[in-house]
């Protein structure tokens, strides 16, 4: 029996029944003369199907499986094997990457990019050659590496390999020796002019001239330093960033110690610092040095864009999952939400004269993050402009048991 016979009785049953009720609701001879068509008509189309040839010889073998389907299936790599320049296999990332009816399609129109048809229909002879870098398939900004290899039996086997990540890391490693060498460049051409000017006798024989040239390359000089300092503590936390940080550190001591010193160095401004603890936080797993950074940088940002007068307030809190939450605001003129997503970049500023204008070289945010993902922390900028500026940091808190063990020991 065909596979499809018992479709075709169950279509005729229907027919039949379909009829039968025609005929006891209506109560016409016109019934009877259908039931008798429908019952022939039925039963010759079984008789029919009964007897049809069937669609595949008996002895046919069944479709062999190509064995690279299954090799090519295990690589999570986008995959595809070429013959006569139409596609035979793909896996299942390549028909992700470029669509489900790839397969039997020309290669020029499964890989539609100007650099992939070269190398697809070269003579086996040229292959494997240099990898082909591909832009924007599947998504604009993606960037994919092509290569190609002749398989024993002339096919072609062709890899994509995913290369976006490396390629924004590239960038942004471009990026930032570009950033950093013109932060650097600038105070040194300063220094450069004013050194020029005082070496000429006339320019620089004048005493308050002098004085005021001395102060300016003075100042320029520190500015290097700093963004030398900053770069190189950027650089050291990042080198530990697989290494968390394992001392207890008792946060309420180290904020009311960074409290006093920028009171001490920041005049009336200094008056302005608040510290609030609600209740005593226990230890955080921490670097104490990074931690002081840390909250140097915070508080310093909220000193020099808060307004002169109102208060910057720095607070200690128990926060979620067993975390300690600091928090420093200040009520200054606040950031524009399209700013947020940015400010943890190296050198982005929101207004770069003013910053630099403060002294600052861009990376004091940057920082911050680099040191909050070190201590396996979170952190959260929020603003309203008009309003002010309010960042969160969490921190993980030493666990109590460990707590107990240290405080016994100590
Ligand atoms: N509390 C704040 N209120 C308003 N704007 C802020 C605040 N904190 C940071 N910003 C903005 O974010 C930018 C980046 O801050 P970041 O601390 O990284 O650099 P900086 O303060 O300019 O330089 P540095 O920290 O080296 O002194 C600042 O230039 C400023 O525009
Ligand atoms: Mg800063």
């Amino acid at each position: 029996m065909r596979h499809d016979d018992p479709l075709r009785v169950v279509l005729a049953l229907l027919v039949l029944v379909a009829t039968a009720a025609l005929l006891w609701w209506a109560g016409v001879a016109a019934g009877v003369v259908a039931l008798v068509l429908a019952g022939g008509c039925g039963l010759f189309w079984l008789g029919r199907g009964a007897h049809a040839p069937p669609s595949l010889p008996a002895n046919a073998a069944p479709a062999v499986a190509d064995p690279a389907d299954a090799l090519i299936a295990a690589i999570t790599e986008p995959i595809l094997i070429i013959a006569d320049e139409r596609v035979t296999n793909a896996n299942a990332a390549a028909l992700a990457l470029l669509g489900a009816h790839i397969v039997g399609e020309h290669a020029r129109l499964a890989i539609r990019h100007p650099e992939a048809a070269d190398r697809l229909t070269a003579p086996l002879a040229a292959l494997p050659g240099a990898p082909v870098s591909l832009v924007g398939i599947g998504t604009r900004e993606a960037r994919w590496e092509m290569q190609v290899g002749a398989l024993d039996d002339g096919r072609r086997l062709v890899h994509l390999s995913d290369r976006t990540g490396s390629h924004a890391a590239e960038r942004m490693r471009v990026d930032f020796v570009a950033n950093a060498s013109h932060e650097l460049r600038t105070p040194l051409a300063a220094i450069l002019g004013f050194v020029e000017t005082l070496a000429d006798d006339k320019a620089g024989a004048d005493p308050p001239t002098r004085r005021r040239f001395l102060k300016v390359m003075d100042d320029e000089a520190r500015r290097m330093g700093r963004l030398v300092d900053d770069l190189m503590s950027l650089s050291r936390i990042e080198a530990d960033k697989f290494r968390a940080p394992e001392s207890p550190v008792d946060l309420a001591r180290l904020v009311e110690e960074v409290r006093a010193t920028l009171a001490a160095s920041h005049g009336n401004r200094g008056r302005d610092l608040t510290v609030v603890i609600a209740e005593a936080p226990p230890p955080v797993v921490g670097d104490v040095g990074q931690l002081s950074q840390l909250l140097h940088n915070l508080v310093g940002n909220a000193m020099k864009y808060g307004k002169p007068g109102t208060p910057v307030t720095i607070a200690l809190a128990p926060g979620p999952d067993g975390m300690v939450r600091l928090t420093v605001a200040d009520e200054g003129e606040g950031i524009a939400a399209e700013h947020l997503p940015r400010l943890t970049e190296r050198f982005y500023r929101v207004d770069s004269g003013r910053s630099r204008a403060l002294g600052g070289t861009g990376l004091g945010l940057a920082i911050v993050k680099h040191i909050v993902e070190r201590h396996r922390g979170r952190l959260d900028i929020a603003s309203m402009p008009g309003a002010g500026t309010t960042v969160t940091v969490l921190l993980p808190a030493l666990s109590s048991n460990c707590h107990e063990n240290i405080t016994q020991g100590a």
